[in-house]
């Protein structure tokens, strides 16, 4: 800068306009109808007219979700839009170039619940761990001093790996402040975090300080112990003897902590970590999840070339299905959010059986994507067989939805959710009719009902 000159304000990235990423356009045919002077209407969902993406299917079982699913998937990957399908069936094969990876037991591919994201404002290692653990909290039954527990233990870890909670350039694979470290840095896996958790019980049940602290609360139980027979005026002369016993045991176990303490901040730690039993009740459910083998830390090797990537979790039982859904939908929602902001869908989500994959939590991340995807270019194309545990941010935020068919004992409950008039579902005839609603960017409310369509075959 020349002296004396104004200061050149130099605008910063946050400052400067914000590009949206070009999408393709795509146009999927739902149904043709019949006014009532005889002329015909087609009902398309259109990328770039609807108020967003995201759909909704119902149906009963036979009623066409997997045949309307096949058709979206095809025409979305035809279309050029990423299309990532959640096989629970392993029944949904598009007429287009599918890549498939699937996941079981003994399959060598997973997904990692423990990648960080490296976006400075939406990710890194804090939103990871709690995410993780909410994620765990869901499957599980986890107390708050699990949870907690959890979380330090998640902390700890990351460092391990080069990830520091407050150091957003460490949450980067490039940035590696380990001088220590030996190999590449990389994201921890579970595998990772079980066996942290494995050595953190065996030095809370064998280590040294660990060993001062057994021994401490020993001497505590028998000294309760002999308060309580010398309330009732007996003598307990073997219990005096276990006590000085076991006195004389902590103090050996204290001197050799003290000893051997090396970092100076060896009870804090100890303190934090409650009991041996909530680590190890922690461990066996962490042990349980490694072994459904899905969250291996080796990414399913989709292939690039095919615009379609198939999830066949069909092997899965259902709480595994659950977990596996939810860490694809975070992944997905985060890597969304880095790419930035797009015109309109170039990422697309398909999950069938999606009643198994809400809930009425604000925080779950499906209702979280609905809400807030859209302009990173994500939609989202669920399937059900039913809308009881749908909640309502849900169907509001689905600007399409097809109606195909329902059992006569789910209509009302249906009708009632979707604010329909009563019987309005009884006149659709499965596989050839539907009610569809599509909400255009710019039409009026009038204009975006419910019509009565042939659907296409
Ligand atoms: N619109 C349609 N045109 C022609 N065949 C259809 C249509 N919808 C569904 N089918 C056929 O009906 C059967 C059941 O449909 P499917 O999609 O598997 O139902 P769901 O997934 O709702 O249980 C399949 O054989 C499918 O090919
Ligand atoms: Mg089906």
């Amino acid at each position: 800068m020349r002296s004396g000159s104004a200061p050149v304000i130099l605008s910063s990235p946050e400052a400067a306009p914000r590009v949206k990423r070009s999408s393709p356009r795509v146009a999927i045919p739902l149904g043709t109808g019949r006014l009532s002077g005889g002329s015909e209407y087609k009902v398309h969902w259109n990328s770039h007219e609807t108020v967003n993406g995201h759909t909704l299917l119902v149906g009963g079982t036979g009623a066409g979700k997997t045949h309307q699913l096949t058709r979206f998937a095809t025409a979305l990957g035809q279309g050029g839009i990423r299309t990532l399908i959640v096989d629970v069936h392993g029944d949904i094969h598009p007429d287009c170039p599918t890549s498939t990876v699937l996941f079981s037991e003994s399959t060598e591919f997973g997904l990692n619940p423990l990648a960080v994201s490296p976006d400075p404002h939406h990710g890194g290692v804090r939103k990871r761990a709690n995410s993780f653990i909410a994620l765990l909290a869901r499957q599980m039954a986890l107390g708050e001093k699990q949870k907690s527990a959890l979380y330090r233990l998640l902390v700890e870890l990351y460092r391990s790996y080069g990830f520091e909670v407050d150091k957003p350039d460490t949450w980067s694979l490039d940035v590696d402040p380990r001088t220590w470290a030996k190999s590449r840095k990389r994201h921890p896996t579970l595998r990772d975090l079980t066996r942290h958790v494995e050595n953190k019980l065996k030095a809370m049940r064998w280590g040294l300080s660990g060993q001062a602290l057994v021994q401490f609360q020993e001497v505590q139980k028998l000294q309760k112990k002999l308060l309580g027979l010398r309330v009732q005026d007996r003598q307990g002369h073997d219990v005096l003897d276990k006590l000085e016993k076991a006195k004389s045991a902590a103090v050996d176990a204290y001197a050799e902590a003290l000893d051997k303490m090396e970092r100076g901040d060896e009870l804090d730690e100890l303190l934090g970590w409650e009991t041996p039993d909530a680590i190890k009740g922690l461990w066996d459910r962490l042990c349980s999840l490694e072994a459904s083998g899905i969250f291996r830390g080796r990414a399913p090797a989709f292939d690039p070339g095919c615009p379609v990537w198939r999830y066949d979790i069909s092997p899965l039982s259902r709480a595994e299905q659950q977990f596996f859904v939810q860490c694809l939908a975070e992944q997905q929602f985060y890597d969304a959010k880095e790419r930035g902001e797009a015109e309109g869908p170039d990422l697309a989500l398909i999950i069938d059986e999606a009643v198994n994959h809400v809930d009425d939590d604000d925080d779950h991340i499906v209702n979280v994507m609905l809400r807030e995807v859209r302009k990173f270019g994500v939609m989202v194309v669920l399937a059900a067989q039913e809308l009881g545990t749908f909640p309502k941010p849900v169907l509001s935020s689905t600007a399409t939805k097809l109606l195909l068919g329902i059992d006569a004992t789910e209509q009302k409950a249906v009708e009632r959710r979707l604010g329909l008039e009563d019987g309005k579902l009884r006149s659709i005839s499965p596989q050839q009719t539907a009610l569809v609603q599509v909400q255009r960017r710019g039409a009026k409310a009038q204009q975006q009902g419910y019509v009565d369509v042939n659907v296409i075959s």
